[in-house]
């Protein structure tokens, strides 16, 4: 129960974003340290290549608590919180461009009903393996599904509660399109959460130029041979994602822009007296905020 109501929660996580996110990390640690007995040789170098900062339980105690401090106040702190509060049947959540499935596997733990997406075969694979193993070791049912396709094919009388961008509005292309699918695809009330590097912020537009310099509009071939647009980090402005929603007419439930100083260094008490506030001033936040997480409502 939470604040005298029934929710969907399982314990399996916890029943605070706190608790969820923390235990989530450190089982994302421990299959991190077992995951060749899971995949074979080429998905454990995909793996690894993708988690690089793994594993954090390497890292000098101090360092260590700070990023566990981070993740359980980052990105994944809004989305959490509204599964974790929702009411009635399972929510069904689109995880658009879901990657090797993390955060797909995170909702399912917190009881939602999942559908994973993505262009990448390989990636879809891994997601697949891992949630069989998530179930297994932690004898949870974990309601979710990966399909390996574009976006923009997705059948679109599946209707969703939430729709989770994570990382992937700066690829999928073109955005506004999407934005504007993803309005379909959500039922009345339902949201899109949007979460990405802030393009304001000027050190990660110079990051990305040095990446990939300045050719972003690519193309991606299937497994399938299809060719896909594909944008290469199109960064968004904390402002441009928010235009971007209300144009598609969705109205904005949710604005954050993360000010990154400090975020894993203080205790709990000072980050949320004097950090947090830091990522609700907009006009702050647009030039320094490192990433922006965004909701857009539709309306019921
Ligand atoms: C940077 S990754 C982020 C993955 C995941 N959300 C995460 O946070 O780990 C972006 C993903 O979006 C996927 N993607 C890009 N365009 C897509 C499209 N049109 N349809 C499906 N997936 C797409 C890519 O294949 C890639 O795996």
């Amino acid at each position: 129960m939470i604040d005298g109501k029934d929710t969907i929660l399982t314990p399996v996580l916890g029943a605070t974003y706190k608790e969820a996110l923390e235990n989530m990390l450190s089982h994302v640690e421990d299959e991190y340290d077992e995951i060749e007995t899971v995949l074979s040789q080429d998905e454990v170098a995909t793996y690894r290549a993708y988690y690089v900062d793994m594993p954090i339980r390497n890292l000098p105690p101090q360092l260590r608590r700070s990023a566990y401090r981070r993740y359980y106040r980052g990105y994944l702190r809004y989305i959490v919180n509204e599964l974790l509060a929702w009411q009635g049947d399972p929510p069904s959540v689109l995880d658009a461009g879901s990657g090797l499935g993390t955060q797909s596997i995170l909702f399912g733990l917190l009881g939602a009903k999942v559908q994973g997406v993505d262009l990448r075969q390989d990636r879809v694979i891994i997601s697949e393996k891992r949630a069989a193993r998530w179930r297994e070791k932690l004898n949870a049912r974990i309601d979710v599904q990966f399909t390996c396709e574009s976006l923009f094919n997705m059948p679109q009388e599946e209707k969703y509660d939430f729709i989770w961008i994570c990382q992937a509005i700066s690829h999928i292309d073109p955005a506004e399109d999407f934005i504007d699918l993803a309005y379909k695809l959500l039922k009345p009330g339902g949201q899109v959460v949007v979460y990405d590097p802030n393009g304001m912020y000027l050190p990660n537009q110079l990051f990305q130029l040095k990446n990939r310099g300045t050719q972003i509009h690519r193309s991606y071939t299937t497994h399938k041979g299809e060719t896909v647009k594909y944008a290469v980090e199109r960064l968004f402005t904390f402002g441009g994602i928010q235009r971007l929603l209300k144009k598609s007419g969705f109205s904005i439930a949710h604005a954050e822009c993360q000010f990154h100083r400090f975020r894993g260094k203080t205790d709990d008490a000072v980050f949320e007296r004097f950090v947090r506030p830091l990522d609700f001033l907009p006009l702050w936040t647009s030039l320094i905020g490192y990433e922006f997480v965004v909701s857009g409502k539709k309306p019921t």
